[in-house]
């Protein structure tokens, strides 16, 4: 077994595009850990594409881009390990990546085997440039094998983008957490999209394979790779931080970690959000209420607490009401709803029947919810 919770960690992606290098690299991973990040439990540093040159060598093995990373990946691994994280990788199921470099396609297992000898510890693998004749499934059962005899734990962190029927058959790759979803940009759109096209599917996610729903855009501000004119407002990047915890995702930070103000970094590394976030148990969220961008969840957590959670996706503030029925604690069952304001701790009263309170916009509250019998 990899990994039993959701992984966490920092991917080079939505902010730097192709314009990585070791000096960056070096630099994030002493972010990670001055900043507090690996004490948070972010812990996997990942190079995402455009780290090779634009070919093979004439032994038909990847190569690292010279000039970007003249020292090779395997002196950056052992640097990234000398500082206590893992250190990730980025392939593709195609002939080429989609940025259009080498692709694993017919050479998954050699490439394996590079990547063990780098001291990988964890692969996204991409689907772009798929030959026609050769589906998905097949693709990723390869390199699943692949990883699986490479001599090495290597995280398999399938990026198939949530198509081809992939609930299917996505388990049986091997895969540890699986790309659900296309790309996210820096916008409240893009994040809200990605996250309401999960709520029907996140029942597909279990212990050791997780529903990836994307990279964070927390912090990035209208800067970077995947930063299109438009942004989201703190209060925004927050509701999609608080919703990936909510539902188990993979937390791979895409911002520039070196820049994030103190705000920022509080709520990356508040520790009640990180525990809902890594549930070892796994539980799927539930709605109690869904309408019109608005929904009421509830999350089982170990032990006998739930999250409530209300989040207001919508444009206008609204009064959100949770029937405590819809959850089995009816009137005449002894119980009352305790509540705890899951990111400041504050106890918020003892409720009965139902709990309701006006959302902002764009906002969400998070509860932890204790049963509480009544005297
Ligand atoms: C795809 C993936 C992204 C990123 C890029 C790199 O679009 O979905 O997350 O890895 O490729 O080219």
């Amino acid at each position: 077994m990899i990994v039993d919770r959701p992984p966490m960690g920092w991917n080079s992606w939505n902010t730097f595009g192709e314009n990585i290098s070791e000096s960056l690299i070096r630099e994030i991973a002493d972010a990670m850990v001055d900043l507090g990040y690996l004490d948070a439990g972010y812990n996997y540093l990942v190079i995402d594409d455009c780290w090779s040159e634009r070919q093979r060598d004439s032994n038909g093995r990847l190569v690292p881009d010279r000039k970007k990373f003249p020292s090779g990946m395997k002196a950056l691994a052992d640097y990234v390990h000398s500082k206590g994280l893992k250190f990730g990788m980025y392939s593709c199921a195609g002939v080429r990546t989609c940025a259009d470099y080498p692709g694993s396609f017919g050479h998954e297992f050699v490439d394996a085997e590079t990547f063990a000898e780098w001291g990988v510890d964890y692969l996204k693998y991409d689907y772009c440039f798929r030959p026609d004749h050769a589906p998905g499934y097949v693709l990723y059962r390869k390199m699943g094998l692949a990883l699986r005899n490479c001599g090495r734990d290597i995280l398999f962190s399938a990026c198939n983008w949530g198509i081809d029927n992939y609930l299917e058959w996505m388990h049986s790759t091997g895969a540890d957490i699986y790309r659900s979803t296309g790309d996210i940009n820096d916008s409240y759109i893009s994040m809200r999209d990605i996250f309401e096209s999960q709520i029907d599917k996140i029942y597909a996610a279990c212990p050791q394979c997780y529903n990836d729903m994307d990279m964070l855009i927390c912090g990035m501000n209208g800067n970077g790779n995947v930063a299109f004119g438009n942004t989201c407002t703190e209060d925004e990047y927050r509701t999609h931080f608080y919703l990936w915890c909510l539902f188990g995702s993979p937390l791979m930070i895409g911002g520039d970690i070196r820049k994030f103000d103190n705000t920022t970094r509080k709520y990356l590394q508040n520790k009640n959000l990180i525990e809902l976030n890594q549930q070892h148990e796994f539980r799927s969220p539930y709605t109690i209420s869904a309408e019109a961008h608005r929904y009421i969840f509830v999350r089982l957590l170990e032990g006998g607490d739930f999250a409530l959670s209300f989040a207001n996706l919508s444009d206008g503030d609204y009064g959100m009401v949770a029937f405590f029925s819809e959850i089995g604690i009816t009137v005449s069952c002894g119980y009352e709803v305790e509540l705890t304001d899951m990111i400041t701790g504050e106890n918020c009263g003892i409720h009965s029947e139902y709990y309701k309170e006006t959302i902002k916009a764009h906002s969400c509250r998070m509860y932890r919810a204790h049963l509480a019998k009544i005297k």
